[in-house]
């Protein structure tokens, strides 16, 4: 088959190397990318007369038809032809005639390829804020349930104080509110159009680079045509939002398969989001949320892949950067399914309000709560911690927990103690005790969830 680039050669490719450097076999994801880039081009080299209006027009009507032809299925994309552009290029030609060869005038694969990736990371960008939002509201709407549910907060997996069940829910709110923030911020420079930037140089033809990019949508150009081709600055930064947001679905994650296992039976995972055991019968295995962790680990590596590729790598084109796409669809990928997997995990999921009050009960967790009463009587903070260390170390031996002490025992700890020390102690209101902003208590849980609910209709 004879290349759209053949003229200087004398021997056919080696078919290794037409395998080896081909990316038609991913990179047809980005056909209708590809063909919207084109009919922007075609549209503005007949309008500024740089090829006739009428060819323009049927170049028009060609890439319009074959985009059909694509959406249905009906093309043989060839590896002879190496990559989507000049596949759509040859099918074109074919299609219309060498007419379509004019497609090309003043634009090269470069500039081509880079608008592709702008448009395609634009709409997945946007898709992705999409999905984020939907899990926020639904962790909205799982928290509204469970602003009066205590359960133990825990620093080191260890019980620490406890907390409202909505406000555990909320802090993971906040990360992915960051999450879409970064996305958000992402698009202004996703935005910008590479195309018209030629090979590297520019172009000797009067194009007009403001016309495509506002065919596109493009909100402005790139001011430097080597950095227009060369930059894919834009596509790092999207692995990087989308790794650190995987970050934030995996620790979400680790805690669904703590809080779902029988230790701890804090939640119920849905059957329909649980997998069974080929050998045990009696298994119900959080399959999903523990390959949502194992997930992250590949977006992780097509972050540092693409930033291996690009260190060192002169300016402008290289084929290297050939190797930017696998990982960044595969991360397209990754990211839109296990956010639309987290939403309905999150929703299906059973709450055990029973146990994990039953946990904080059965714990020291109220021993902060004990040294704070003591800093009300004015006992200094530090000494309060020391009293207090010991009472549990007595507490521990005696077999009781800080609210089975009589207030005997307590007296004879320290004469300030009263029979108030009890309600003090109560889970419910070391909870409610946590009134500072952003705290525990009731009220400033549901002051979050407002603020929470009322960012989720500005956006
Ligand atoms: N398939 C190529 C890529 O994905 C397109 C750009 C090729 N340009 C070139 N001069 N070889 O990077």
């Amino acid at each position: 088959m004879s290349k759209l680039w053949g003229g200087r050669f004398t021997k056919d490719t080696n078919k290794l190397v037409e395998e080896f450097t081909a990316s038609i076999q991913f990179d047809q994801v980005m056909a209708s990318e590809d063909i919207a880039g084109s009919i922007a081009h075609a549209t503005m080299l007949g309008e500024c007369g740089i090829i006739d209006q009428s060819d323009a027009e049927l170049i028009i009507k060609g890439l319009n038809k074959l985009l059909v032809k694509i959406e249905n299925n009906e093309v043989q994309f060839s590896v002879e032809n190496e990559d989507i552009h000049m596949n759509i290029e040859s099918m074109l030609i074919e299609e219309i005639g060498p007419v379509g060869g004019k497609l090309h005038t003043g634009r090269s694969r470069n500039d081509q390829v880079a608008t592709d990736m702008h448009l395609y990371l634009r709409n997945k960008t946007e898709l992705i804020i999409g999905l984020i939002e939907n899990v926020q509201s639904i962790i909205v709407k799982k928290a509204k349930q469970h602003v009066h549910t205590i359960m133990p907060g825990y620093t080191h997996l260890q019980r620490a104080q406890p907390v409202s069940f909505a406000h555990h829910l909320l802090a993971y709110f906040w990360m992915l509110e960051r999450d879409k923030g970064r996305y958000k911020d992402s698009l202004k420079r996703i935005n910008i159009s590479p195309l018209g930037a030629g090979a590297l140089a520019g172009t000797t033809f009067p194009i007009n680079r403001k016309r495509t990019a506002d065919l596109l949508g493009f909100s402005d150009i790139y001011l430097n045509s080597l950095d227009a081709v060369s930059d894919r600055d834009f596509i790092v930064e999207f692995l990087s939002h989308s790794a650190l947001l995987m970050s934030h679905i995996s620790r979400l994650s680790e805690e669904l398969v703590i809080w779902s296992s029988q230790e701890f039976q804090f939640v119920e995972l849905d059957d329909a989001f649980c997998t069974g055991s080929s050998i045990m019968p009696q298994k119900k295995n959080p399959d999903v949320p523990e390959l949502l962790r194992g997930k992250t680990g590949r977006v992780y590596g097509s972050l540092m892949g693409l930033l291996t590729v690009l260190k060192a790598l002169p300016l402008a084109y290289n084929k290297d950067m050939q190797e930017d796409k696998e990982g960044m669809f595969d991360t397209v990928y990754t990211v839109e399914g296990s956010l639309q997997l987290l939403s309905g995990i999150i929703e299906s999921m059973k709450v055990n309000e029973s146990k994990m009050y039953e946990a904080v009960q059965k714990d020291y967790s109220n021993a902060t709560d004990l040294a704070d009463y003591l800093v009300r009587k004015n006992i200094p903070f530090r000494q309060a911690h020391e009293i207090v260390g010991k009472t549990v170390l007595y507490a521990i031996e005696e077999q009781k927990f800080l609210g089975e002490l009589t207030i005997k025992e307590y007296k004879q700890i320290n004469n300030v103690f009263e029979s108030d020390i009890y309600d003090a102690l109560h889970p419910k209101t070391v909870m409610e005790a946590r009134i500072s902003e952003g705290g525990t208590s009731s009220k400033e849980v549901l002051n979050q969830l407002f603020i929470a609910e009322e960012s989720l209709k500005m956006s």
